[in-house]
């Protein structure tokens, strides 16, 4: 039986194609998590009661069939993997690059005017991706682990309502979402070429709207809660 030796490039090509695909299972996981985040968020137009009902629940699913909490821990677990996944390809690709081609360089398309491929989102994807997850710490402090309460109260409607009460809280979390709605624009489209996508210039404009359409329904939909509350439309 022949064996094939791969020479040290053909191995760092292939592991980087591995790499490439991780972003883009684990970076589709974590926006899946995020609509349906967002979708949940929702019930506080529904008042305290259903609110509250709705965070309990996340912990009843399966009730009967599997420990209490137990779906909830995997999907936790699930997202935690994603996190990190997407977190360690990211470094490696980077350290990558920058080895390849020289740090502060930018690949190069013929699509783009000046040859270089450009557009805001992706040129804020490295610093961006800090930015969220300092702000998804923040958030885990305030929401999740409770070690910081900006508006007060014990349930989780009293807490997400008092706190966007507060106009500087609105405002980090609009800044925190910009960057995330960017982030997810560029990740949507580079997620979906990496996976094959991206085959034709009209497949090119779809992924376009796709990738655009995604990060919109975030954005207004994270949004709406806060400046809600800001307005005094809920309380
Ligand atoms: C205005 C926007 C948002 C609101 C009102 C909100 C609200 C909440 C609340 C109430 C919880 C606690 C759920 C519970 O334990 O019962 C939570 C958890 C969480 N949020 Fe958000 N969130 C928002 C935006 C975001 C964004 C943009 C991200 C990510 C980029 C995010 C990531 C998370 C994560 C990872 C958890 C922990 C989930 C868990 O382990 O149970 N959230 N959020």
């Amino acid at each position: 039986m022949a064996t094939v030796t791969m020479t040290r490039h053909q191995r760092a090509v292939r592991s980087s194609v591995v790499l490439k695909a991780v972003m883009a299972v684990s970076g589709l996981i974590m926006i899946g998590f995020l609509l349906a985040h967002m979708a949940g968020n929702l019930h506080v137009f529904g008042g305290a009661e259903e609110f509250n009902e709705y965070a309990s629940e996340l912990r009843r699913i399966g009730e009967g069939l599997v420990p209490y909490g137990l779906v909830l821990w995997v999907l936790r677990i699930v997202l935690l993997v994603s996190v990190v996944g997407h977190i360690v390809s990211a470094i490696v690709l980077t350290r990558r690059s920058h080895r390849a081609i020289g740090k502060g360089k930018r690949y190069h398309s013929k699509g783009a005017r000046r040859g270089v491929q450009r557009s805001y989102a992706s040129f804020t994807m490295r610093w961006g991706g800090v930015t969220i997850a300092l702000f998804v710490l923040f958030h885990l402090a305030h929401l999740t682990w409770h070690w910081i309460n900006p508006g007060g109260g014990h349930t989780p409607y009293e807490r997400v309502v008092g706190g966007f009460e507060n106009l500087w809280l609105v405002a980090l979390y609009t800044v925190a979402l910009i960057f995330v709605c960017l982030h997810i624009r560029h990740g949507v489209w580079s997620a979906l070429t990496t996976l094959g996508a991206n085959t034709s210039f009209r497949a090119r404009r779809n992924l376009n709207i796709i990738a655009v359409a995604v990060a919109a329904v975030l954005l207004v939909g994270f949004l709406l809660p806060p400046y809600s509350i800001l307005l005094g439309l809920v309380n």
